[in-house]
């Protein structure tokens, strides 16, 4: 018999983490909100480390919600520098390292310059065989399944696709990350409880992890823990305990 000792420690594929906390890190420290935007970069770095050395294959990170655009005028804006400046300094080196990056979410409503910024790291590293960084921006996870209805709708209107071929599979085809391994873990750091309009097709399955550290406190050992608690759980997918034991 295997004991539990002898088996292999289960890597989750696909880990997203919802990115909570910046400003009370920062307001905790007498401080303005965004210097704990500016010291949560560090902490993207160390996650990406970490899922590197774990071998993760793919990793998507909430960096900014649809929802976000109600903060005050200066604090979005100091984001979307800081998606800049990240876009531009350390795109570079991510493709040193062999990672493929892409941005998921409606990415209409931002500058010019930033799209055509995104388009040009997302086709510098396009044929990069390692992790997959996604971040999600102006995403949200309502608008990902109405898009994805969006497009069946006009493939049926143009004939490509009859009715009936809309179904689980041929919606999750049209979400995002479709092409990436299922979500096996969702990390929200920050102390609440809520997916806040994140992965909301994608995490049917998904275990949740959630942790009051504040994100610019997270960290490479913080990460490794939340994949010690995944090889852990149980994932039974609606079977019975002893069926997911055996299967
Ligand atoms: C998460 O931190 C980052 C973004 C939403 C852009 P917050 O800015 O939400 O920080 P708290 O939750 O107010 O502390
Ligand atoms: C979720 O955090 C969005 C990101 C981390 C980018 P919020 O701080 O916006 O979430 P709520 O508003 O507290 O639910
Ligand atoms: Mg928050």
């Amino acid at each position: 018999m295997i004991t539990s000792l002898d088996e292999e420690k289960k890597i989750p594929q696909h880990i997203a983490i919802i990115m909570d906390g910046n400003g009370r890190w920062a307001q905790a420290q007498g401080k303005g909100r965004v210097v704990g935007h500016k010291a949560g970069v560090d902490s993207v770095r160390a996650v990406v480390k970490g899922a590197r050395k774990a071998e993760v294959k793919a990793l998507t990170l909430f960096a900014f919600s649809s929802e976000n655009w109600q903060r005050p005028e200066q604090e979005v804006s100091v984001l979307m520098d800081l998606f800049m400046y990240v876009l531009t300094k350390e795109v570079k080196r991510l493709h040193k390292n062999n990672i493929r990056f892409q941005v998921i979410g409606d990415l209409s409503r931002f500058s010019d310059k930033l799209q055509k910024s995104i388009k040009k790291s997302e086709q510098l590293t396009a044929a990069n065989t390692g992790l997959i960084l996604s971040i999600a921006a102006n995403y949200g996870g309502r608008w990902d399944i109405a898009n994805a209805a969006k497009q069946l709708a006009s493939q049926v209107q143009n004939n490509e696709i009859s009715l009936d071929e809309i179904n689980e599979n041929s919606l999750h085809e049209h979400t995002c990350l479709a092409q990436l391994p299922a979500l096996d873990l969702l990390i929200r750091t920050g102390g609440d409880f809520r997916i806040s309009n994140f992965l909301l097709w994608q995490a049917a399955y998904a275990e949740f992890y959630f942790t009051d550290i504040l994100w610019p406190d997270f960290n490479e050992d913080e990460f490794n823990k939340a994949i010690d608690v995944f090889d852990q759980r149980e994932r039974r997918f609606g079977k019975t305990g002893e069926q997911a034991q055996n299967s």
